[in-house]
């Protein structure tokens, strides 16, 4: 039987939603509503949640006024708010303040433990509360974190739980030759190669200064590393969600690149320590950046996905997000050009030409193409080229694939002129080109699915009506919303 599993990081709860955390969770939404139909909804699992442990979530609750429990369940609530406006459809959330989640990592950290890959020793160096990371001398740009410039790396020297990463090298190096998981994209796949070759280091897997956490269990003056705790989350939820037991490992984890080392390196060596299963594909993509800075609350630049909803509608805003990067490289965006795309794609390609067609069909046509089912000749190459962009993470090749049928279609009617054709009396052939538009509209509702699910169906109970008419705008011009 075929399973598909996918997860998203799980979001730290001292930030609220920006564009970057919509952007993987959208991207893991559309994979999952592709599966669901594929597979049947009942063998896939889409796993998002937020990250609640860990110094900085402390900091931001201290400086709120609140516990950190409470800090998180308002946080927490922010993400599960915004994705129920994008119409993300996740199957669970997860949150790592969770008790179910906090056992699971305490068993297998204890089984980690047992088999020795896990010592005692004393940590000194700099720490980005920011990264929630310590930072060897060539993280650090002008002395500070580069992802983190505006706050201070702090210099620690405490007792620690060191994990032996160090023994795990050639054996994560071989995991990657005999594909047991596999990074894509191919640059990232071997920037992660180079840092295994070039030596790993034991880390640092607890923290003696942090109360805010899950306790080791061998040990209670300490606190798990937050994100060895963030990281079980995708096993853990298997464990406890009720009828996912059988779906690890993961069939895809969808990431930024900044938190590539955690999920490619670190998180793989764990399962390996406990003799588990690998996740099959990390897949990383690349930031969104506004003027060159990645978008980040501690930079100030980020852009509320709700704000974007407000005023595109949800159904553009998932195109709009999906459709302006490349998906493995980083992307600048701005807000004019997420207005110019509505106007060009949407209100006049979509929209204008789906109005045209249900015009003229009432005007002139039968509409015979009730009948079509997608995959059909007119699109027949586009459905497995839309399969197979999907399969690699394409988003914006899928969108451009089908908005390419879109123009088509909108060529055709400017080169054969139905209404000239009508005065010319060839009902016939205008017959023909309706039906073939038509077919053609239906598949487009079908390959857009999986993205935007609202206006796919008022596409198809359009075209499938029994009478058809004109239709009613499908993407209102910006000025008269
Ligand atoms: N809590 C950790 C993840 C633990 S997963 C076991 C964390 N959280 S985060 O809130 O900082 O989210 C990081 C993720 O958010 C990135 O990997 C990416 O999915 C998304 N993005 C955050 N900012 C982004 C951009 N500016 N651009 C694109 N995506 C980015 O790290």
């Amino acid at each position: 039987m075929s399973r598909f599993y996918i997860t998203t990081p799980i979001y730290y709860v001292n930030d609220k939603p920006h564009l970057g955390h919509a952007y993987t969770t959208l991207c893991a939404d559309v994979l999952a509503r592709f599966y669901r139909e594929k597979y049947g909804k009942e063998n896939v699992f889409f796993l998002t949640g937020t990250d609640e442990h860990g110094a900085k979530v402390q900091q931001s609750a201290e400086a709120a006024g609140l516990t950190p429990l409470e800090f998180a369940e308002k946080t927490s609530q922010t993400f599960k708010d915004a994705w129920s406006k994008l119409n993300i459809n996740y199957d669970y959330f997860i949150r790592t303040s969770d008790s179910q989640h906090e056992k699971v990592v305490q068993d297998l950290l204890k089984r980690i433990y047992d088999k020795g890959y896990i010592y005692a020793g004393e940590y000194e160096g700099l720490y980005c509360v920011g990264c929630e990371k310590f930072l060897q001398t060539d993280d650090l740009v002008n002395n500070v974190c580069p992802l983190h410039p505006n706050q201070k790396p702090v210099a620690q020297k405490e007792k620690n739980y060191f994990f032996k990463l160090s023994a795990f090298g050639d054996k994560l190096l071989k995991a990657l030759d005999d594909s047991d998981y596999k990074i894509v994209p191919d640059g990232r796949y071997k920037e992660i190669v180079g840092k295994i070759r070039h030596g790993l280091e034991d880390i640092s897997i607890s923290r003696a200064g942090v109360s805010w956490g899950v306790k080791v269990p061998w040990d209670e003056s300490q606190t798990v590393y937050v994100w060895v705790d963030a990281l079980i989350n995708y096993y853990s939820a298997t464990q406890f969600v009720e009828g996912k037991k059988d779906f690890w490992p993961a069939d895809v984890h969808l990431l930024a690149k900044d938190i590539l080392w955690f999920h490619a390196i670190i998180w793989e060596a764990l399962l390996l320590a406990a003799e588990l299963p690998l996740p099959k594909i990390i897949a990383t993509h690349g930031f969104f950046t506004i003027d060159g800075q990645k978008m980040s609350k501690s930079l100030g630049n980020v852009i509320d996905p709700n704000d974007l909803v407000d005023e595109f509608g949800v159904e553009a805003t998932r195109y709009l997000i999906l459709s302006q990067v490349p998906f493995e490289s980083d992307g600048d965006i701005s807000l004019k050009r997420f207005r110019e795309r509505y106007e060009s794609d949407l209100a006049n390609g979509l929209g204008n030409t789906f109005s045209r067609v249900t015009n003229m069909i009432e005007k002139f046509g039968r509409g015979r193409f009730k009948q079509g089912e997608g995959g059909n000749q007119f699109t027949a190459g586009v459905a497995s080229a839309i399969e197979s962009s999907l399969r690699n993470f394409k988003f914006d090749v899928v969108l451009l694939a089908i908005f390419n049928i879109i123009s088509s279609i909108d060529e055709e009617i400017e080169k054969t002129k139905p209404w000239q054709m009508a005065k010319d009396g060839k009902e016939n052939a205008i017959e023909l080109l309706l039906d073939k538009w038509g077919t053609m509209l239906l598949d487009v509702s079908m390959y857009l699915e999986p993205f935007m699910l609202e206006t796919t169906k008022k596409m198809e109970d359009a075209l499938r009506a029994d009478k058809i008419t004109k239709a009613d705008p499908l993407f209102p011009r910006l000025n008269k919303k």
